[in-house]
């Protein structure tokens, strides 16, 4: 049996060769890629991140300067981990945090499971770059093919939190490590480019069905020392999309700078 459940009809997924399959005949392939698209609704369009989002992101994410988070996520991860635990990371990207966590928790002798899901393919598709370990998924966080009750831990970086299926798929003393910009993330920046920057809105904590376990802040400052370093960092937030011509000129000179990284840690576990 595999870590996916059918979407059709709810049946343990077994992995084949080349597809997935269920006891009804159901049959889904594993791309070339090493992903398997179980998205019910197929409709046309781009869903989730597009290739040029996702290469910008991996072009940032590969350059380290949010190393430091990703090893408070794995640390997190860890202490709730043991041989034999199920992780999923709910909106995954191109698994660079989902990659970080495999290795962190092998590097301390736990032989586990990490199920990756996204809704978008390219995604999944250059996740292959960081490992081959993974299982990955096509699918949305808001209807995962994965079972009640199977995971352990269940990792949610700035992605769509769905909180009512993240109670369904985690295990009774299951928890959820959810990752979240704070108000001045990258305020540095947004100065550079906007006349008046905004604070980011503070998320809203709460989520029905779910109990708040611990809270804590990861906040560092990232030194850019190229005009690289500072485009790939912009190329890869959603004000690269918002922000007009004439704004985006203003970074064109940065030839360095020093720009605050701020990000949330909340846990739950489900009541
Ligand atoms: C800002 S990116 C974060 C990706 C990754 N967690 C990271 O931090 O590098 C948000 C991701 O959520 C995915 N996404 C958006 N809507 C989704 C949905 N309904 N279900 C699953 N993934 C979704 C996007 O395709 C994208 O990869
Ligand atoms: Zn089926």
């Amino acid at each position: 049996m595999s870590l996916f459940i059918c979407p059709v009809c709810r049946a343990p997924l077994s992995k084949n060769e080349r597809t997935y399959s269920c006891g009804n005949g159901h049959c889904f392939d594993i791309a070339k890629k090493g992903y398997v698209n179980l998205l019910m609704s197929q409709t046309g369009g781009q869903h989730g991140d597009d290739k040029i989002m996702i290469a910008a992101r991996a072009d940032f994410l590969n350059r380290g300067f949010y190393d430091t988070l990703s090893s408070a996520v794995s640390e997190c991860a860890n202490e709730h981990c043991k041989s034999g635990s199920v992780i999923l990371d709910a909106g995954c990207g191109e698994c660079k945090y989902t990659a970080d966590i495999l290795e962190y928790l092998n590097g301390c002798g736990k032989d586990v499971s990490v199920i990756g899901i996204d809704i978008s393919k390219e995604a999944l598709g250059y996740a292959k770059r960081r490992t081959n370990r993974l299982a990955l998924a096509v699918a949305s966080t808001a209807d995962m093919p994965v079972p009640d009750s199977s995971v352990d831990v269940l990792v949610n970086i700035f992605a769509p939190f769905s909180a009512k299926e993240f109670a369904r798929v985690i295990k009774d003393d299951g928890i959820i490590i959810r990752v979240y910009p704070l108000e001045k993330h990258l305020w540095e920046l947004k100065a550079l480019v906007y006349d008046v920057p905004y604070e980011n809105p503070a998320p809203a904590m709460h989520e029905d069905g779910l109990l708040i376990v611990s809270e804590k802040t990861v906040c560092y400052e990232m030194d850019f020392k190229s005009n690289d370093d500072v485009m790939s960092l912009f190329k890869m937030t959603p004000y690269f999309y918002r922000t007009g011509d004439s704004d985006k000129k203003k970074l064109e000179s940065v030839n360095g700078m020093t720009c605050r990284a701020e990000f949330g840690i909340t846990i739950y576990k489900k009541i």
